[in-house]
């Protein structure tokens, strides 16, 4: 067993931003060599490999972790951290919205870690952390495209997880409660009416990006070596609340 991530090759996509960019700190602090990518390059001089990509376009997802290969020899993790969300009235969704929704989180998903996975497989190792939330496992009301998007992640996740287990690959899926981010402040924007969001967290407060990465850390370890499949609810009880 090795205790920390010294050294671990880790890929994190959105790691521009509020979440991506705490699992980068607290990834680089743990002796992680750490790349990132995002849809304008994030600037943090840390990073082993910082490139621009859109994880919803094939070539895009090829091209950039390609180059990250090139300069750290590979990529042990995963952490598909790339999300948006769209807070509006259901049957005011446009198809193209609700497509682009669907598209970051499921479709980046997917192609990132169908890049990563056939390298895994050779070495007969690799973790995978995907990003769920809490919208994954209970309903999110104007958030319906979003909350259709990250149930097709954590299904694809456990699918994956139990496809590849016994060849060396972990995958697990973290599912965030309200976190205060820029696309938590831009929720709170979209908002109408009074907001109860923050109430429904029998904790009483959102969290802060670094007790999310936090967990990704863990989830990236060994310490978590028998977890497999798991929608790890980092919520502060919202959805048993
Ligand atoms: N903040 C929350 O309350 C919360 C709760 C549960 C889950 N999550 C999930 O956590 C993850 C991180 O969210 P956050 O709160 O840090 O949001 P954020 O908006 O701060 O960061 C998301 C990042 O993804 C990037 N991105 C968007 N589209 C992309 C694309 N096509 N290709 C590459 N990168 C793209 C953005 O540029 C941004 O930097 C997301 O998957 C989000 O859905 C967040």
């Amino acid at each position: 067993m090795v205790r920390g991530l010294s050294g671990l090759r880790v890929m994190i996509t959105g790691a521009a931003g509020g979440i991506g960019s705490a699992i980068v700190d607290r990834l680089h602090d743990e002796g992680a060599i750490v790349m990132g990518v995002d849809v304008v390059s994030p600037a943090d001089t840390r990073l082993a490999y910082a490139g621009a990509c859109d994880v919803t376009d094939e070539a895009s997802v090829t091209a950039a972790f390609d180059a990250a290969v090139a300069r750290t020899g590979g990529i042990d993790a995963l952490v598909p951290a790339a999300g948006i969300q769209i807070s509006k009235d259901t049957h005011d969704l446009t198809a193209e919205e609700f497509r682009t929704v669907i598209e970051v989180s499921a479709l980046g998903t997917f192609l990132t870690t169908k890049y990563v996975i056939p390298a895994m497989l050779a070495a007969h190792s690799g973790r995978i952390v995907t990003f769920g939330s809490t919208a994954a496992v209970g309903s999110a009301p104007r958030l319906a495209a979003y909350a259709a998007a990250k149930g097709a992640v954590l299904q694809y996740s456990r699918s994956i997880a139990v496809e590849y287990a016994a060849r060396g690959i972990r995958v697990n899926c973290i599912c965030p409660g309200g976190t205060m981010t820029p696309m938590m402040k831009q929720i709170e924007a979209q908002r109408v009416g009074v907001d109860h969001f923050k109430e429904r967290h029998p904790i009483g407060r959102y969290a802060e990006p670094a007790e999310i990465a936090g967990t990704v850390a863990f989830l990236l370890s060994d310490d978590a070596s028998f977890m497999v499949g798991a929608a790890v609810m980092v919520d502060g009880g919202y959805s048993i609340g």
